[in-house]
């Protein structure tokens, strides 16, 4: 079967690669289910695969199946699965557990292990291709009434997880009532984080460069938040006009800007950092500033990454409460679609210059 492919490595090798097709008795006691893949997103993450400044193929392939954003419906399942059936809208998660306590208890988001085992990114196939099996505790179900957002389910999970690492983390304060939330950056992380927030109440500012009327503005008011361009307003202007922050989210894939939200977060708050910069980048910040700042007002830095299945299933329920509140808003998210897995080439030619994508994803099959 066709796969989408790079060479860990190789910059810009993405291909077409020919695998052999899984079967549910790959996992072992009966517990394979087999998903036939409908339609897989790609985010930054895939470009930066391809551009060889991360990513690893599986000990003894010298490729790597690209997509970790799938969405997809269940074929068929081994005799020992419960809870699945074939004809379930599923999507599955990306990290596979390592070997600490973390890993074992289902938490391999937060492996304590340096090394991490990622399908479509690090040592693990991903989805970009016909079929994949796994395991049910990796796979997640899709209520058919939102089969209309099918990839941004794994996207909504790390927007749930940073959201809730924050409230986790802010137990320190025994009373906690955050009210003014910023989000930084309005690609895909940034506006589902900006719903998440939404639904927990908060008032929330999404900030990004370009100046309204743009897609991503419209999203941010359909989710009664408040766009704000960040040409217009900087965001020490917008700290003066509203007030600090009790809770940022950075999700702007710059790491200037991510220190730059240091200066935005006001007392006992928490900035949560959910950018992965591949890069090489540094830069000048105000650092006897920033070191005086946190410690006279108890501020906590936070950096979150991928999601476990709970945050699959909060993240799908708040995409479902989302959709009753704000109906017919997420789905504008699903910019750029690409017509099947032959169409690779314009795959990473929408993720490298389409800068008005919100999201690109590869039509893989139909229902
Ligand atoms: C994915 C996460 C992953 C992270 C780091 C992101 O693009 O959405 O699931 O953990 O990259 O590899
Ligand atoms: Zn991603």
């Amino acid at each position: 079967m066709k796969a989408i492919a790079v060479t860990p490595g190789k910059p810009n090798s993405v291909h077409l690669e020919d695998i052999p097709k899984p079967s549910v008795s790959d996992i072992p006691d009966g517990q394979g289910v087999l998903v036939r893949v409908l339609k897989v997103g790609v985010d930054a993450t895939d470009r930066e695969i391809n551009d060889a400044l991360y990513g690893a193929a599986p000990p003894g392939d010298e490729y790597l199946v690209l997509g970790h954003e799938s969405f997809g419906v269940v074929e068929e399942v081994g005799p020992n699965v419960r809870g699945l059936k074939p004809g379930d809208f599923v999507t599955a998660t990306v990290r596979r557990p390592g070997g600490s306590i973390y890993d074992k208890i289902g938490t391999y988001d937060m492996t304590s292990e340096e090394v991490y085992f990622e399908r479509g990114i690090n040592l693990l196939h991903g989805y970009l291709t016909e079929y994949f099996v796994d395991s049910p505790e990796y796979i997640v179900k899709v209520p058919p009434g939102l089969k209309h957002l099918h990839v941004l389910m794994e996207p909504i999970s790390c927007a749930a997880k940073a959201v809730q690492q924050a409230f986790e983390v802010q137990r320190r304060m025994k009373v906690w009532r955050p009210r003014i939330a910023y989000v930084l950056g309005a690609g895909q992380i940034g506006l589902l984080a900006t719903l998440v927030l939404k639904l927990r109440g908060l008032d929330v500012y999404t900030m990004a460069r370009s100046k309204p009327p743009t897609l991503n503005a419209e999203i941010v008011a359909g989710m009664e938040a408040t766009y704000v361009s960040s040409t217009e307003t900087p965001l020490d202007e917008l700290a003066r006009q509203v007030g600090k922050a009790d809770l940022i989210i950075d999700a702007t894939g710059s790491s200037k800007m991510a220190f730059g939200a240091m200066g935005a977060l006001g007392h006992n708050g928490v900035l949560v950092w959910t950018s992965i910069t591949g890069g090489n980048l540094g830069t000048e910040i105000p650092t006897d500033r920033i070191n005086i700042d946190w410690v006279l007002g108890n501020k906590l830095l936070l950096g979150s990454v991928n999601a476990n299945r709970e945050h699959f299933e909060s993240g799908i329920k708040d995409m479902a409460l989302g959709e009753v509140m704000y109906p017919g808003v997420i789905e504008k998210i699903l910019t750029n679609p690409v017509d099947g897995l032959d169409n690779y080439e314009e795959m990473i030619r929408l993720l490298v210059e389409e800068k008005s994508a919100l999201k690109v994803y590869v039509n893989v099959a139909d229902e």
